[in-house]
């Protein structure tokens, strides 16, 4: 999920985790990938430890001269990823915290996703909740991804900010995508979709209306994975899990 901030990324991936993980036995994977862990609170999830945690702790020990050999850091990162791992009923999240220093502790960051890369490969469906902009696009962040789901609201900036990673992400082949569309939130009605369907080529997936439902919900800091299940945008996010062929 990619977008400018504050369009819905993540508001829209914990309702997509909830049907997913109520939805016939798959594993789920989901990966907070924005540094303030707002998906975790989404979900209702307190987190006990980030990526960027375990990488800050073993570089200190690197410092201090106090590291592993090469083999004992691997299994030592892996084993401390894993237990990062928050299981819930049907889904499992990782947050990643802050990203990685550029340049610096390359080996470390390189151990780390091949570390998650390899998680991921454990679960049938692995969603992550970017961070704002156009940032990880560049950083690479995320290789090779099924969907790549832009996200925004109904601004011009928002539009403007799916348009332009659309473009870096083909143009740069900065992400390996297979399909990539774009999901409208906090639409008034259905002429303002088609309105906004005129100002971008990219594939509507879908549009949630605006909320008052997830208003509240993120007001109280209520998890949304309580949604009641005749909440309209529920059955849109619904839709859009069976576009993208991840429901039957
Ligand atoms: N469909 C909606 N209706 C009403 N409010 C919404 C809707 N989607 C998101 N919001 C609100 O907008 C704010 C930003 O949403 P969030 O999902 O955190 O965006 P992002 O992850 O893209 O930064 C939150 O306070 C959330 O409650
Ligand atoms: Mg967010």
């Amino acid at each position: 999920m990619c977008g400018k901030g504050g369009v819905g990324k993540t508001s829209i991936s914990a309702l997509m985790v909830k049907i997913l993980s109520e939805s016939n036995g798959r594993r789920i994977l989901a990966i907070d990938a924005d540094p303030a862990v707002g998906l975790a609170t989404s979900l209702g999830i307190s987190v006990r430890k980030t990526v960027d945690d375990i990488r800050k702790d073993l570089i200190k020990k690197i410092q201090t001269g106090d590291a592993p050999g090469n083999r004992q850091t691997l299994e030592l990162l892996d084993y401390e990823v894993f237990n990062a791992l928050e299981e819930r009923d049907g889904y499992a999240l990782l947050a990643i915290g802050r990203p990685e220093d550029e340049g610096c502790f390359c080996k470390v960051n390189n151990l780390l996703k091949d570390i998650i890369r390899d998680l991921a490969g454990k679960f049938d469906i692995v969603l992550i909740d970017g961070e704002a902009g156009i940032e990880q696009i560049n950083r690479r962040v995320m290789k090779t991804v099924d969907h790549l789901v832009l996200v925004s609201d109904t601004s011009a900036k928002g539009i403007g900010v799916a348009n332009t990673i659309a473009l870096v992400a083909s143009d740069k082949k900065a992400v390996d995508f297979k399909h990539m569309g774009l999901v409208l939130n906090r639409v008034r009605n259905e002429a303002e979709a088609h309105d906004i369907s005129t100002r971008t080529n990219l594939e509507i997936y879908g549009w949630l209306c605006d909320d008052e439902a997830i208003r509240d919900f993120d007001f109280r800091g209520a998890p949304l994975t309580s949604m009641p299940e005749n909440s309209p945008n529920l059955s849109t996010v619904l839709d859009i899990l069976k576009k993208m062929d991840l429901i039957a």
